[in-house]
């Protein structure tokens, strides 16, 4: 869809997996290749927008947006930027949610069950998956003016996190909400976010979810014992490990 041709791809992951590794205080140690990583893929990319400005006509969403956008005060660092944004934030987010989707499937064998016994429910299961165990734990803002929330005052300038994966738990809005349910009405969760910044990319991860999952439930599988390990992060809920054996 960015018209990045397949062979760059696999060293772009690798750029976008670590400069997103940066959202992580706790490693701190991998600032200097995070950096280098950031310019690399800076250069990248206005090469590769410029590039596909002299010669458009892919008729992809590149070549769209380039028109939708002509003549907007956009600098090629900025329209770069957020190139790499459209292209990172999809990746790591949608793979955590696959696996940490597998992982409750196969803690919750009852649930893989229904699954198999009712495809249907795939489609409202994904947000169920997502609430469950969504793959971003928390989304940061500044606040813009002083706030009172409960019997505290955030000032103006203050940084806070808001940790999605925290309120999709919440008892008053999902009964049971540690229980696993593929068949609840799962839709309130706030792991795509909330408001302006509500996630892009929601309607091809959903797709991608449910395509795997679907895939992959059509297969007997399970879990092998006692290897499994999170990554250690406090933006990113994911595994570092999920060792699975097909029967
Ligand atoms: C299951 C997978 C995904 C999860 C859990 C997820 C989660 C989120 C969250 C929580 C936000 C809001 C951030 C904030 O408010 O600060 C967000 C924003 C965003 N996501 Fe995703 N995302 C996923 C997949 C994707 C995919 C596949 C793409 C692109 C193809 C994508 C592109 C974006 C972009 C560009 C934004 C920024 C939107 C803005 O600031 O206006 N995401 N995502």
């Amino acid at each position: 869809m960015l018209g990045i041709p397949q062979q760059d791809t696999f060293v772009l992951q690798v750029w976008a997996h670590d400069i997103f590794r940066g959202a992580d205080p706790i490693l701190a140690d991998a600032v200097e290749r995070i950096n280098t990583y950031g310019q690399d893929f800076m250069t990248y990319m206005a090469d590769h927008l410029n590039k596909r400005r002299k010669s458009p006509a892919n008729n992809d969403l590149l070549d769209l947006l380039f028109e939708r956008y002509k003549g907007q005060p956009l600098t090629s660092d900025e329209l770069a930027a957020n190139f790499i944004l459209l292209f990172a934030a999809g990746f790591e987010t949608t793979a955590s949610v696959i696996s940490n989707s597998v992982l409750a499937l196969l803690r919750n064998p009852n649930q893989l069950q229904l699954l198999r016994e009712h495809p249907e429910v795939m489609e409202s299961a994904v947000d169920e998956f997502l609430r469950y165990d969504g793959a971003l734990r928390l989304v940061a803002r500044t606040a813009l003016e002083d706030v009172e929330m409960g019997d505290v005052l955030i000032q103006r300038g203050d940084q806070v996190f808001f940790v999605v994966l925290a309120a999709n738990r919440d008892p008053q809005v999902f009964a049971d909400p540690d229980r696993l349910d593929v068949t609840r009405d799962s839709k309130r969760h706030v792991a795509f976010g909330h408001g302006i910044h509500y996630c892009l990319g929601a309607p091809l991860a959903r797709f991608e979810i449910q395509s795997a999952i679907s895939a992959l439930i059509r297969h007997d599988f399970a879990l092998l014992p006692g290897a499994v390990e999170w990554k250690e992060s406090i933006m990113f809920r994911s595994l570092e490990r999920l060792p699975i054996v097909f029967r």
